[in-house]
Formats: structure tokens, sequence, C-alpha cells
């Protein structure tokens, strides 16, 4: 079911401009010059026998907007019977003038594609995760012409991550409902244009920087000689400039290379400092771009550098799915999942655990600096030579998708907890390495691999016996599991390769489920096991870093999953901090953000307690309970010598009245707390992330609901359905009413936009007990 002729497109970054070229957007977040949205847009339904041909009658079809998730999802117990099927997506598309070129461009379908026009195949894909585009010119004949996509949602593909029957949805980690759960554009292409574009920094930090330009002309049928040229550019200065001749035979991308060199002094790409640059590459079709950024990086086996800085790999790994929607969330959600693991669990990296994730998160990551490891679709499993045959194709759809983001510093070219393929894994490496050569290749090992067919952990194999031959960095997904009242350690590094840790904690360790109902003291572990994983990983240099399992809940029907989710981020489902994300929280130099974050709620239940945690980086705090003084915190050095900031331990009377902490920072009172034991002045919180809206129907914010204290904090283990009321033109995207005391207090939805109404928005949370609450939000 592989595409005829799957035309090689320009990636989102890379929109052509400028002449020629019109986007029709059934998608947020586009940066190319959009073509007046259609109004009939996508329709969407089961499959049925005629769905795909042109004269179907659609009147059983239901409007939707894409990014669409095919089944109707909670937030919480998932079940993948709603997803095992087949959908059809039909959108009608007007006449394409002669001599035009029309390509449809999908950014990821689950699991499987085939994309019919007026009942004709013209290709499809199957996997999801990455995008493929079919050809529409010399189809779109008609005045009106129906594109249809089948969308086949069911498991048991012989794709991966998937694996074939008779294994269930279950055998692997996460669930993945269908649907067209990225965008799709249309996309109406010149005459001739540049593809696969890569503008490669090199010898960044070295005598001679330079950016080389590589790209393929694609000239649909015309053969001739075409001037291509390229600039370096900072805004509106033109910092570098090349140009070449290329002929086309027609019908063949042709090759071409330009070399920008003679680089003024440029400013590098770094952790605080992400300077982006752009490339335009002008054909005479019109101009693509593309974002890079200059930054040097090195792998030793005494940890990783950037721009010749060791730079330790803190961080956590990702999953993109979310309540309600699976992956179908639009641009701006995907982005602020970047920004909270930057700027509140203040990551130096992410893991887009365990496939390619949607572009928008990337190029959030590029623009906040935060480091990414990007993998091929995979998890735990090896399949047959179809099977393998398409992990070569995606490595090399992932990388000719990526490889222009400076954020990415490693590729995953070895699948999540495979066996040492040196087969399949020399070509995987080699594909990263000729299509870039620029990132190290890596793959996350476990002490038990699984072998082909059944899942049989097989027992623990040493991983100093794999091989290098199939990565350049040892990664390790470490769970040990401590002896009864002990922290976590590490195995020892591996010091024949640079080493790192690629998950460590998860549900494994300790508890089955670190969920705001599970016993306090549970949920305060979850911090104490992070923070004490991280602490070896800093003991010595050859631990590059590591990424705890994992930064967000996500949906799982898979070994230790509790009412379909897997309760092991450091932020719930719906992207609120846990007591655990306290520890992250806290790992920020306090002139940046100076934290308080207790790992207990202050309740009527609280206490006494010896030796409770709270996490800050202030120098000294001062604790009050009902304005007396307990005595002073102790910063917990001994469990954690080589953290920045360990935690405080304290010991505090059973509660009553108001807990204050005080937090100092030399002289100086940089940060102060309070909390109340007296939930009869509770209250009803309410925010959203936006204020602001694109009213392009597909355009979302998140709106929390929480019950606090009246100084704000969470109130540990509330509850109560909050019943939710939207007026103005918006569609609420989860359950109504939505039951707070399975999440232990808090929840979300979120606010979707409705395509070209623009307005003033208004959300109202009502709770049995603690009134209503309201937030206004506008869609421009
Ligand atoms: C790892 C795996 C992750 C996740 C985790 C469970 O072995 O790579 O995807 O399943 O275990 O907490």
């Amino acid at each position: 079911m592989e595409a005829p002729r799957v035309v090689a497109r320009p990636t989102r970054r890379e929109f052509l401009l400028g002449a020629g070229l019109l986007v029709a957007s059934a998608h947020v977040g586009c940066s190319a010059p959009p073509e007046p949205a259609r109004e009939d847009g996508w329709l969407f339904g089961p499959y049925q026998a005629g769905s795909t041909e042109l004269d179907f009658d659609e009147s059983s079809l239901t409007p939707v907007e894409l990014p669409h998730c095919a089944p109707e999802l909670s937030w919480w117990r998932w079940h993948p019977r709603d997803w095992d099927r087949v959908w059809v997506y039909r959108c009608h598309r007007p006449e394409l003038p002669r001599g035009q070129r029309e390509v449809v461009h999908f950014d990821g379908v689950l699991s499987a594609a085939e994309v019919f026009v007026n009942g004709q195949r013209v290709g499809g894909r199957v996997g999801g995760y990455l995008p493929f585009e079919c050809e529409l010119t010399d189809r779109l004949t008609r005045p009106d012409n129906v594109v249809a996509v089948v969308v086949d949602s069911r498991w048991g593909l012989d794709v991966p991550p998937d694996r074939p029957e008779p294994q269930k949805p279950w055998s692997i980690d996460f669930y993945q409902p269908g649907g067209l759960v990225r965008g799709v554009e249309f996309r109406r292409l010149p005459q001739v244009f540049c593809t696969e574009l890569h503008a490669k920094p090199e010898n960044v930090g070295g005598p001679d920087p330079r950016v080389t330009v590589t790209g393929k002309l694609d000239s649909g049928h015309l053969a001739g000689t075409f001037d291509v040229s390229a600039q370096l550019v900072d805004g509106a200065q033109v910092l570098a400039e090349g140009a070449t001749r290329v002929r086309t035979a027609g019908d063949e991308l042709a090759p071409f290379t330009i070399t920008l060199q003679d680089l003024p002094e440029v400013q590098l790409w770094d952790l605080d400092s992400p300077k982006l640059y752009e490339v335009l590459v002008n054909t005479p079709g019109g101009q693509s771009r593309v974002r890079i950024g200059f930054r040097d990086l090195r792998f030793e086996v005494d940890g990783f550098y950037l721009n010749g800085r060791r730079v330790q790999l803190f961080g956590l790994n990702r999953h993109e799915w979310y309540p309600y929607v699976g992956a179908a969330m639009p641009d701006r959600v995907h982005r602020r999942d970047a920004q909270i693991l930057k700027e509140e669990l203040n990551c130096a990296m992410v893991r887009c655990s365990h496939y390619p994730q949607s572009e928008a998160f990337l190029d959030a990551c590029d623009e906040l600096g935060l480091l990414v490891w990007e993998e091929a679709p995979g998890w735990d499993y090896i399949g047959d030579q179809t099977w393998r045959d398409r992990v070569l194709r995606d490595v090399s759809g992932m990388v000719l998708r990526d490889r222009n983001h400076p954020s990415i510093i490693a590729w995953g070219t070895r699948l999540n907890e495979t066996e040492d393929d040196v087969a399949l894994y020399s070509k995987t490496r080699a594909i990263a390495n000729e299509l870039d050569g620029t990132r190290a290749t890596t793959g996350a090992v476990n002490s038990s691999v699984v072998a082909q067919g059944p899942v049989v952990p097989t027992p623990f194999r040493d991983p100093f016996a794999t091989t290098p031959l199939v990565q350049d960095v040892f990664a390790f997904n470490d769970y040990l599991v401590p002896p009864p009242g002990q922290l976590p350690t590490l195995r020892e590094p591996r010091t024949d390769l640079p080493y790192m840790v690629s998950e460590a904690v998860g549900v494994l360790t300790g508890a089955k489920a670190f969920r705001r109902t599970s016993p306090v003291r549970v949920q305060a572990d979850q911090g104490v096991l992070h923070a004490a994983v991280h602490d070896k990983a800093m003991s010595t240099p050859q631990y590059m870093g590591l990424l705890g399992w994992c930064a967000f809940d996500y949906p799982s029907g898979y070994g230790n999953a509790e009412d379909s989710i897997k309760w092991a981020g450091v932020c719930d489902f719906f992207r609120e901090p846990k007591l655990g994300a306290g520890f992250y929280q806290s790992q920020t130099d306090p002139a940046n953000r100076p934290v308080i974050v207790p790992a207990f709620y202050w309740g009527p239940d609280t206490g006494p307690m010896a030796d409770a945690v709270i996490w800050s980086n202030c120098d000294r705090l001062e604790v009050r309970v009902n304005g007396v003084a307990v005595p002073p915190p102790r910063l917990d050095r001994d469990r954690f010598p080589h953290l920045r900031h360990p935690p405080f331990l304290v010991s505090l009377p059973a509660a009553s009245g108001d807990l204050r902490i005080d937090g100092w920072v030399g002289q100086q009172l940089v940060a102060s707390r309070r909390f109340s034991a007296d939930p009869r002045q509770d209250e009803l919180q309410l925010f959203t992330d936006d204020q602001d809206l694109e009213a392009d129907g597909a355009d979302a914010t998140r709106a929390v609901v929480a019950v606090v204290d009246r100084y704000g904090a969470r109130r540990g283990f509330a509850g109560g359905r909050v019943h939710w009321r939207v007026s103005g033109p918006a569609t609420l995207v989860g359950d109504n009413p939505l039951d707070l005391g399975h999440n232990g207090g808090v929840g979300a939805v979120w606010l979707r936009t409705r395509r070209d109404r623009p307005g003033r928005i208004r959300l109202t949370a009502a709770h049995p007990a603690l009134g209503s609450r309201s937030v206004t939000v506008t869609a421009h």
C-alpha cells in the first residue's frame, strides 16, 4: 500500500513562498501564504463500501476540523475497541488549472492511510508519525473532486511500533488511537521548486564556519537549466550568499549544493540563548526557507559537550498523548509541553519516546533551547522483513523531516529496548549518517530485552556485552529496583562508549502509580526517586546525563497501567505538576526563579511528620506552623551529595492553622508560601494557558480546574464534579461533568475555536461545594 510516486516534499519549515505556491491549510500554525479556507472542510465517518467514490451519499458523515482523533474519548479508561476500526475522511477540491501542480501533504496519520481521488487510489502510507504526500496533479479534473482518506486505526498492522496479531494493543506500553491526528495541507506547487532542503552548519567554532546547503530541484516534467541561490539571513540582514545552476532532465529530482562561507561572526545556539538564523533558497518557482542554529556537539566518554562546554543531560522522556483526543492537539498545545519541560521542569533535554513527535514540538524546542533525542517508532520488538524495511523507511523519513532542527542532538536509530540487531541497526545508522552525519546515533537498551515474536523478557543481559557497532552513544533504561527502604542507584557506566541513562524510575521502582489519589507517602517518594537517580548520574562525568521516566502520564493498557493510564509522569495527563515534579521545579538558579514546593499537602489529615521533604533552591528555609517557628529545615546533602539543589528535610507537628515557608538566599527573603489546613475557605481555581487564540477551528487552549486553599495551594485528595458551560465561538474538548476526585482534585479541558468565528469565549466551571468560576478567552 505504498504511494505510487511519493513526491519529495518540502517539510513544514520549508514552505515555498511567493510566486506560484498556494497552500490550503486545514491546520493551524501554517507559515505559508494561505489560500482562503474552503467552507466545506473535512467530513468524517466509519468506512463503508463506496465511501471513497465520487458519488457517495455524504449525508451520514459529520463535518470535522483537523487535527482529529477518530474515537470519542474521555481522559481515562480508554479501550482499544473504540478505535480498532477503519474510518473515512472526505474533502472536496476544485478543478486544478492546467499547468499547475497540487499535492496533499499529511503530517502523520495513525496508523495507516490510503488516499483516493474521485474513487482512484493515489497513494498512502502504513505507519503513523511521519509525513507523506500524494500527487493530485492530473487528478483534479472535474469542477468538484473528492479526496477520500481511508484511515485504518486497527491494531495488528505489520508496521513499527505495532506488532502483528495475535499480539494485542496492550502488548505495547502506549495506546495509539487513530485518525487524521496531525495536519493535512493541500499544497499547490510551482513548476520548479526545491525539496529535501538541508542547511548544514559546519566547522562551528572552527576556523572556517560555513553552511552547506543541499537540496533537490523538482521541475515536474520540465527539463531545463535553472538558477538557484541561497542566503543566510538574520532577520532582514543577509549574512552570506551563494548560487548555482542546476540542470534537470524532467521527472527526476536534480541535486544541488551551495556553500555559504566567509560568514561574519555568528551567535551560537545554546541552552540559554537559542539563537536561530534562516536559510532562504530561491528558485524560479519561489522561495523556500529553513531555520537553523550554529552549535557544536561532541559526545565523549566523559560527557556531552555543547559549544565546547560540558552539559549534563538532565531531562525527561515525553509521550505526545493527551486526554480526550490522543495525539490530535494543535501546534499551540504541543508547543506548551516544550515550555513546561524547559521553563517549569528545568530540563536541558527531552527524549521523544518512542516515535517522531509533532514538528510544532520540535520548533518550540529550537526556540527554547531544549535538547532533543528523536527516535524512530518502535517499542521492544523487531518484526519480519516487511517490518524491518519500514524501519529503514522511517529512519530516513525522520532524518529528512527533522535534520534542520538545531535542538536535535541524537537520532534514535536503534529502536527502544530491542536486541543488538547488527544487520538492521548498521543500516539505520548508515542512513542517519548519510542524510545528516552531525548527530550521534543511539537507542535505549533495557535490562530485559524482548525476543522477536511473543513478548518474552529474557534474563538480564549485561549491557556491557552489547556491541558498540550499532550506536555512537550507549543508552540504558536503568530500572534497578533498590532493596526495600533504600534509594535507587544506577549501574556503573560503560567506559568504552559515551554513556547515558535514557530512562529511570517510571512506575517500576517503588510504586504502581504515582497518582494524586495514591497514599501521600507514595506521591512524595516520586520526587525523591528521581532526585536519587539524577544525583547518581551527576556523580561521575561518565554519565552524560539521565532522562527520567517520564514527564507526563500517558494512556496505556500494559503492565502496571491503572484505569488505562500509566501514572509515571511527574506531571499528570493534564500536564499539571504532581508532588514529584517539585524535584525538577527546584533545579534552577534562585535568581532565575526561587522555588519552594513541599512534597506533601497541608490539610486537616496532615502530620505529624518527621523529615518531610521540601523542594527548594533557596539557601535556607524558615518554617512556621500557626505562627510558631519549627526547628530549621536542614539540607539533605547526605543522600544527595551531587545535586545542585538538594531538598530540605523538616519535622512538623500535626497540621493546624497555617503553614508558612520563607525562602532565603543570603540575607534576602526571596520567596514565601502559605498553606491553610482549613478546607472551609477552599476555592475553585480556573485558568487557561492562553488568552488569545486563532479562530481557525483547530487552535485550542487548556483550561485547568482545581481545588485550592485560601492561599491558592492545591488541596490534596479533593473531589467534586465540575460542570462546564461555554458561551461564544468554541467547542469544549473534555468531560462534562469532570469528576475531579479521580485525579485527586485537579483536571482540565481544552477550549477549541470555531473556524472563522472570532469572538469572546467564556468558560464557566461550577463545583457543587465551591461555587463557580469563569474565564474569558478571545478568538481572533
Ligand atoms: C520502559 C519503556 C518505556 C516504559 C517504561 C515503563 O521499559 O521503555 O516505554 O514502558 O518502561 O515505565
